[in-house]
């Protein structure tokens, strides 16, 4: 089995909060993996670990079967990411920082100049020709943020909750992309709450939970027939919520 994702007991601990505990990923080349968690899991800080962003406390990992702390520059050549926290130059236009970031994975000149409009096109974001991305709404950043992930055409892709703040057109356009880059062999690590997209483009899930993997698997096998929201809220939910937990919603009358 060829793997992409590979991790050994990572873990990572923020002064008091023990964010990753000891997680033992296995991503399949060529796989979309979708990675579930309630808010707080750990799944930004295991892409964060994975990419560079933060270091680990323990553990290891390999991408695309080179290991993560040898050979650092030589996976961030073939990876690209959508952090949570978008990290762009907003200083720039959506061109200057496609421009920068082309330069960056040294591609041509004339390659980068021509996947920069390919990527605005499709994006929705050919017309901002002197707009600031600091100027740019939310979802607009996010888009920038994948297209300049996309850019130097990376074998593994990491994305942090692509799909939140996007609208419903350009999520149908980032889906297409996306599925394209798998069809190709392309590996995809995704986080995302909406279940709904992770059931349609996903083939493999885990679920972290409190730092610790608890599930992994082909999506179809694992949650046993269930749709993927009960299967989800049935392992890291808190049973069945009462709404008479609020008070007002019992019927309480202030008066
Ligand atoms: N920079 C940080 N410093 C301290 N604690 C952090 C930091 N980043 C994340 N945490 C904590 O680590 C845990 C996991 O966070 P995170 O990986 O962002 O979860 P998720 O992305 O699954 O919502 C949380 O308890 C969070 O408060
Ligand atoms: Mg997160």
């Amino acid at each position: 089995m060829e793997y992409s994702i590979e991790t050994y007991g990572l873990k990572k601990v923020y002064e008091e909060v023990t964010a990753v505990r000891g997680l033992d990923l296995r991503v399949e080349k060529g796989c979309f993996y979708g990675f579930l968690g309630p808010n707080g899991a750990g799944k930004s800080t295991t892409i964060k670990m994975l990419t560079g962003i933060v270091p680990p406390t323990e553990g290891e990992a390999r991408l695309l079967g080179i290991p993560l702390t040898r050979q650092p520059l030589q996976i961030k050549r073939r990876i690209g990411v959508v952090p949570e926290d978008l990290c762009l130059f907003e200083n720039l236009t959506a061109r200057e920082y496609l421009a920068f970031v082309g330069r960056m994975y040294k591609l041509p000149a004339a390659v980068s100049l021509r996947r920069t409009e390919e990527l605005l096109a499709l994006l929705g974001l050919a017309d901002t020709h002197k707009t600031l991305i600091l100027e740019y709404s939310h979802g607009m950043k996010k888009k920038i943020s994948l297209a300049a992930a996309l850019i130097h055409d990376p074998d593994l892709l990491f994305l942090d909750e692509p799909f939140e703040g996007i609208d419903a057109v350009a999520s149908r356009t980032i889906k297409e992309i996306l599925q394209q880059m798998v069809s190709q062999g392309r590996t995809i690590f995704l986080t995302s709450h909406i279940l709904a997209i992770v059931e349609q483009l996903c083939s493999h899930v885990g679920i972290i939970h409190q730092g610790e993997l608890i599930a992994q698997g082909r999506l179809s096998e694992i949650a046993g027939g269930q749709s993927l929201e009960n299967w989800f809220v049935s392992i890291v939910g808190q049973g069945d919520v009462d709404t008479a937990g609020l008070s007002w919603l019992g019927g309480e009358v202030l008066r």
